[in-house]
């Protein structure tokens, strides 16, 4: 029970439908909830909301399903005043939100600016937002951790524009709500996963290239140094531990987790 008695809204709590693998905000709401922490599962997709709801209440957690648009500033405001109206308060934000390839990335000299604009706006405007009204309670009560998904894409050579651009963007605002936020309390870090086995990262790449799930899973763990591509747990792992108080001395640092691809240079 490291999160007990704590608050979590997950923005991108739900999951996405298809039938590979658990993926990065169903792993994380399930982790967090099963630590103790009061979950509000906040989503675009009702039913996959209520779905993890379901799964975290059956297994005796507390959970709350919000509908949720990330690309909507009213929204974000509305699911964090419910969080802190429900639940006294929000200690832990997780924006786990984010999308590549679906949304029609491309390398520089073919982006179209619409695709770039839907890019920052969904991986990086709204986390900007869900920090922007998180911050106004959490400074208050003068506590608070904040969790940004970003990736390897950051800092590796990726080939799609938009998609890195804005995970790149993710570090640089972790960095200044780390150091503005400090005096206050609160403390942020981003998670950069490698290859993760998601329906995303993998059915969304077999779709777009014509291959099988398996052909795509087995070229994705090839490329990664341990062997494997990682698990929406080794992500959901990694943020329980930020999110505890056993890393109250830790702020504004981007963890890798990657399976030591992002050691791989040359
Ligand atoms: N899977 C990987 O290999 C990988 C690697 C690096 C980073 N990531 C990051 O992990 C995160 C989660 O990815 P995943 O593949 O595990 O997906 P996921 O299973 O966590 O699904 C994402 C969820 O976000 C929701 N969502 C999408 N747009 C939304 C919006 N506008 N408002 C509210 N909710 C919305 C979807 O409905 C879905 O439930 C993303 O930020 C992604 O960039 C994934």
């Amino acid at each position: 029970m490291r999160l007990e008695g704590k608050s979590a809204l997950v923005i991108g709590g739900g999951q996405k439908p298809g039938n590979g693998p658990v993926g990065n905000g169903r792993a994380v709401s399930l982790t967090y909830a099963r630590e103790g922490a009061s979950v509000m599962v906040a989503d675009r997709d009702p039913t996959s909301a209520e779905a993890v709801v379901a799964e975290i209440t059956a297994a005796g957690g507390q959970a709350t399903a919000l509908t949720v648009d990330a690309l909507v500033e009213n929204d974000l405001a509305a699911a964090v005043a419910e969080t802190e109206a429900k639940l006294g308060g929000l200690d832990i934000l997780h924006n786990n939100v984010g999308l590549s390839i679906e949304l029609g990335d491309a390398p520089v000299t073919e982006i179209e600016s619409d695709v770039f604009d839907n890019s920052m706006a969904l991986n990086l405007r709204s986390m900007v937002l869900a920090c922007k009204h998180a911050l106004r309670g959490m400074r208050e009560r003068r506590k608070g951790v904040i969790i940004n998904i970003s990736s390897i894409a950051a800092t590796e050579a990726y080939p799609w524009v938009g998609y890195k651009v804005a995970k790149a963007g993710i570090l640089a605002l972790t960095e200044q709500l780390a150091i503005q936020n400090a005096e206050y309390g609160i403390r942020c870090v981003s998670l950069a996963p490698g290859k993760i086995d998601t329906v995303m990262a993998v059915d969304a790449r077999a779709k777009a290239w014509g291959k099988t799930r398996e052909e795509i899973a087995a070229e994705r763990a090839a490329s990664v140094p341990i062997g494997r591509q990682g698990t929406a747990w080794d992500v959901a792992n990694a943020a329980l531990f930020m999110a505890s108080d056993e890393a109250s001395f830790i702020s504004g640092v981007h963890l890798r987790i990657d399976g030591a691809a992002g050691c791989r240079v040359g």
